[in-house]
């Protein structure tokens, strides 16, 4: 069995997440369900960041140690992950012992070949982003990141010689396609290796909380040599036990969202060929979620959190919201009105809806039991599987691209192909028309269309999928991900449920904008 190891970034435990953090995660684990319908053997991480300055800071403002609010908020995050059905395999956490030690004997490994030497530092430092920049870098003298007061500091501090990579790392982006998408691959070019790799400052002394360096303990590893590393720290390199390092490093696909793409795509490929390790097969970069009026932030009164809109209208309608209305390359704005809107649409009508008619129609002319296939009979038949075949082709190229807004739109028009074929074909009439074998075909074909899309669904949306599947009696069928190429693999006495709840409820759109605005205050 082959093994797909996905990784998301570790979070700062520095407040609530909101839905832009869990995007990432949403993302992975849509993957990771995808994956391990196509037989992989899948390994999911996440984890929580925290340690540095910014966490030391929020613990005071909280009354609280820094390892007490980080524990608090590990509890937090691993609630929030448990309720949106994330099926990670592990939660690494940065100021765990088994990072702990092996990012130490990294650092020293470092040491010891050369990669790191002693030196003094003097910069620009943005402390909310724990990083420094050169004069060149600010943007009107502030923060390029944050937009905020940097500060002039001077330390002695321990650098690693980025330099030394400089030519290896540029022919990894010509030589591999370890970059998606393509154009952050020139972003970074342009932008970082080409004006000249600068050596990184990777030790700080103005704080405490962190991982001292071993051989010299008034120093703390800066906190993106220790987050990087828990991608193979979580997995046992450098420990007593490092089979699922064997087993699964190299990751398969790193998702990162675009602030964090020059750490993942120049320092941790740099800090990989230094160990000697396999580099990731691919990084994913994501856009950003925005609001109509620019960033989410508290201070705007504009953060969604996704606690609001799962309680109200469920996970599977948050987590399809977020994968359709988002492409991943670009920015996607969220509304209230969108949201509401594709709930209604999407959910309800297009989809609630096909299931409902289906349904009722099995149990109207056959007594629930779902007819054999019997060939293309009606007119339609034909178009209505060629079209699918075709569309399905596509819903697994875009997946196959984590393009998962193109994909949803593609799986959606084979659920609005499918309603077209119910007027085309007529049903009601079929019947009075005593058209048995025609009514016949109708039936199978809707049915086996709902099999397809319930099973397309099932990464995206696990409940609803999973709902489809039974309320047309196929829980327990073959729902193999490669099913979906046939068109006649409804066994024989397969019968659909009696009633059927609606997948989805419609909305009445003003009460519920309304109501997701006063939950954004
Ligand atoms: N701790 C670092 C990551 C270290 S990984 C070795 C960090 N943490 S974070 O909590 O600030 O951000 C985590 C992820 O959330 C990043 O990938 C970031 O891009 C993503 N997002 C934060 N806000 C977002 C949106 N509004 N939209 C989409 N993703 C967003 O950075």
């Amino acid at each position: 069995m082959d093994k797909y190891y996905i990784t998301t970034p570790i979070y700062y435990p520095s407040g609530r997440y909101h839905i832009g953090t869990a995007y990432t995660t949403v993302v992975a684990d849509t993957v990771k369900k995808y994956k391990t319908l196509r037989g992989y053997d899948t390994y999911l991480l996440t984890g929580a960041d925290e340690h540095g300055q910014k966490i030391e800071t929020v613990a005071k403002k909280n009354n609280m140690t820094p390892q007490e609010h980080v524990d608090h908020m590990a509890d937090v995050a691993k609630e929030l992950w448990a309720k949106m059905k994330i099926e990670n395999d592990d939660f690494i956490r940065t100021t765990e012992e088994r990072h702990i030690k092996p990012v130490q004997q990294i650092f020293e490994k470092f040491l010891e070949n050369g990669d790191i030497y002693k030196g003094t530092y003097e910069g620009m430092y943005c402390v909310p982003c724990e990083t420094y920049f050169t004069k060149t870098q600010l943007v009107d003298g502030k923060c390029p990141d944050c937009g905020r007061d940097v500060v002039l500091m001077k330390e002695e501090a321990y650098f690693f010689n980025m330099k030394k990579y400089a030519d290896r790392l540029i022919k990894l982006y010509e030589e591999s396609d370890f970059i998606t998408p393509e154009f952050r691959k020139t972003e970074m070019i342009n932008n970082f290796i080409k004006p000249g790799l600068e050596d990184l400052c990777v030790t700080r002394t103005n704080f405490d909380w962190g991982i001292k360096v071993n051989s010299d303990p008034n120093h703390v590893i800066y906190v993106w040599l220790d987050a990087l590393t828990n991608y193979i720290t979580a997995l046992g390199y450098l420990s007593e036990d490092d089979s699922k390092f064997k087993k699964y490093w190299p990751a398969d696909l790193q998702i990162v969202g675009k602030d964090i793409a020059r750490f993942h795509l120049i320092y941790w490929p740099i800090f990989l060929m230094a160990l000697d390790l396999p580099l990731p097969k691919k990084i994913l970069v994501h856009n950003w979620i925005t609001m109509k009026d620019g960033k989410m932030s508290k201070s705007k009164g504009n953060v969604v959190y996704p606690e609001l809109l799962i309680d109200r209208y469920g996970l599977d309608a948050t987590r399809y919201f977020l994968l359709r209305e988002m492409p991943v390359a670009q920015d996607g704005i969220f509304s209230p009105e969108s949201f509401v809107e594709r709930f209604n649409f999407d959910l309800c009508n297009d989809l609630g809806n096909l299931l409902n008619r289906t349904v009722s129609m099995v149990n109207k002319y056959f007594e629930g039991v779902v007819p054999k296939y019997v060939g293309q009979v009606n007119d339609v038949d034909k178009e209505l599987e060629e079209y699918t075949l075709k569309q399905i082709k596509l819903v697994e190229e875009h997946l196959e691209k984590f393009e998962f807004a193109n994909c949803l739109q593609e799986l959606w028009s084979i659920i609005s192909r499918t309603n077209k074929y119910i007027d085309e074909t007529m049903p009601w009439s079929l019947e009075k028309e005593g058209e048995t074998l025609k009514l016949q075909s109708c039936m199978n074909h809707l049915i086996e269309a709902l099999r397809k899309i319930g099973i397309m669904l099932l990464p995206f949306m696990e409940e609803t999928a999973k709902n489809i599947l039974k309320q047309i009696g196929l829980e327990n069928g073959e729902n193999s991900w490669e099913s979906i190429y046939d068109v006649d693999k409804i066994p024989e006495n397969t019968a659909v449920i009696k009633k059927g709840e609606p997948l989805f409820m419609r909305l009445n759109v003003e009460e519920e904008i309304e109501y997701i605005k006063e939950g954004m205050k």
